[in-house]
């Protein structure tokens, strides 16, 4: 039977726009995160040109991580952490991306959170780009669209890497850089591809989507070349979201259309881990007539810039349906989804799958043949504080439980090889989706509400004392 890894990275993740607050200070520009107001699951969230009067802006003060890091970090320590995910906002290095040189105050920021880190053993676990990239370079230059983004990029993670090269070994180069492929929603095409959207026709945005795209591909690879040339120890990963897509019912249409969907949202992984394009999107691209920049020097970057892991967020699957007004097959993002009646739903009406996890451990490995890395698995909650300050939040342990059961399954039954887990938001943070507070992810409550009113007081919820049972145990004690 299959172990666990000896030294398996238990620990939990966050992203720098969603949880450090302070967006202008130590000289940070401000992102595209901070021109996003807040939301609900029912009012979605809206993009502002700029930064306006009179709006709020829930990233401005998320979880004022900044200020608290010390803090936090030592919670993290109390739970046994042997590592924890954040990101480097790019607005800290160069604040407007295309600046000459980097910012001391950002790169000292991130050189005090990594020593922080280091003091409790915790090795750090970075991704580059997280939904944030300088306001200034979707303004100017039409964010990743435009090809002069990638040596911007390439500048400021070179910085890093150098600047950081004995205190962080794991990297990402992208969060979930497939969810641009949901481009009938503006907020994923300002998130991932740094597009603002004006009156593009929906052909319009397909073609752009698939241009930033392979822009941010083709970074990535060079990223890895660069991160490898300065440590060769450096472990550089992709990062995509896992959401698996299930055919409605075994009609031979339902299954077809699932099957494109998968290939429609899995092929960055196929260009990143493999070094090329799949041949279903080559065709594609010819089918539809999508003008591509794609050139024989891009082609061979993809190929000697592929990733040493594949790290993975999973909430949930996903169930689609055929339809007949779509003939093709067309993915188009979420349109085609139904509820799988199998399935509970959390509050936020995302199906609850734990062996969907399973599942797509599986077909990670049997693609990619990489090591896996779960950089993101969780619950977005409501919490209640009782009298004495304690949070009974046995649905977020439930959740995990079986999510960490279903992982493990995967290791010894099925042989998947995975570097370590980190839920997601292990700190409460705002939420991506929603701009809200008030969706709750994390072991440790941050008391601030949907419009940023509160003490930012840190309190334990019960999932704190559990999930350092779990990381005592290595995963064998679970209740
Ligand atoms: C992932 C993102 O998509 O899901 C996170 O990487 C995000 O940034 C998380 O917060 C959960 O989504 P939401 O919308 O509940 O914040």
């Amino acid at each position: 039977m299959n172990k666990l890894r000896k030294v398996f990275l238990w620990g939990g993740a966050v992203a720098a726009n969603q949880v450090e607050g302070a967006w202008n200070e130590g000289n940070k520009g401000p992102s595209i995160a901070d021109v996003v107001t807040e939301g609900a699951a029912d009012r979605p969230r809206k993009i502002t040109r700029g930064v306006q009067k009179n709006k709020y802006y829930p990233m401005h003060q998320a979880s004022d991580f900044y200020h608290h890091y010390k803090e936090d970090i030592r919670l993290l320590a109390e739970m046994h952490f042997k590592c924890f995910r954040l990101s480097i906002a790019w607005t800290r290095i160069f604040p407007n991306g295309d600046d000459k040189e980097p910012n001391e105050d950002g790169l000292k920021f991130y050189e005090n959170v990594f020593k922080e880190c280091q003091k409790y053993n915790i090795e750090p676990v970075v991704t580059f780009s997280h939904f944030e990239m300088p306001y200034n370079l979707v303004e100017k230059y039409g964010g990743w669209t435009n090809r002069q983004v990638i040596k911007f990029y390439l500048k400021f993670v070179e910085v890093c890497f150098s600047r950081y090269e004995n205190q962080v070994h794991y990297w990402m180069t992208f969060n979930e850089i497939n969810n641009q492929t949901d481009y009938n929603s503006d907020l994923s095409m300002l998130a991932d591809s740094g597009i603002l959207i004006n009156d593009l026709s929906d052909k319009e945005r397909e073609e752009e989507m698939y241009q930033a795209s392979h822009y941010e591909l083709v970074a990535s690879a060079k990223a890895v070349q660069i991160g490898h040339a300065i440590n060769p120890d450096n472990q550089i990963g992709c990062m995509i979201n896992m959401t698996p897509q299930y055919p409605y019912s075994c009609k031979p249409e339902d299954i077809f259309q699932a099957q494109k969907a998968m290939q429609r949202r899995y092929w960055f992984a196929d260009v990143q881990t493999l070094g090329k394009y799949p041949r279903n999107m080559e065709a594609y691209f010819e089918e539809n007539r999508l003008r591509q920049d794609i050139t024989d020097r891009d082609r061979k970057d993809l190929l000697n810039g592929t990733v040493d892991f594949v790290g993975l967020s999973y909430y949930n699957s996903n169930t689609i349906e055929f339809r007949e007004d779509n003939p093709d097959f067309k993915f188009v993002g979420t349109e085609l989804n139904v509820k799988n009646p199998y399935l509970k739903q959390t509050q936020w009406g995302w199906p609850v799958d734990p062996l969907g996890f399973r599942y797509s451990l599986n077909w990670l490995t049997d693609h990619y043949h990489k090591p896996l890395f779960i950089v993101e698995n969780g619950i977005g909650a409501k919490d209640k504080v009782e009298s004495n300050n304690s949070i009974h939040d046995d649905y977020r342990i439930n959740y995990l439980r079986e999510h960490i059961k279903s992982m493990i399954e995967a290791i010894e039954q099925d042989g998947v090889d995975i570097i370590g887990y980190t839920p997601w938001g292990c700190i409460d943070l705002v939420s991506m989706g929603t701009g809200q507070m008030s969706k709750r992810y994390g072991f440790i409550y941050v008391d601030s509400d949907d419009k940023g009113v509160g003490s930012f007081k840190r309190l334990k919820k019960d999932s704190f004392y559990w999930y350092k049972k779990v990381i005592d145990s290595n995963g064998k004690d679970l209740f």
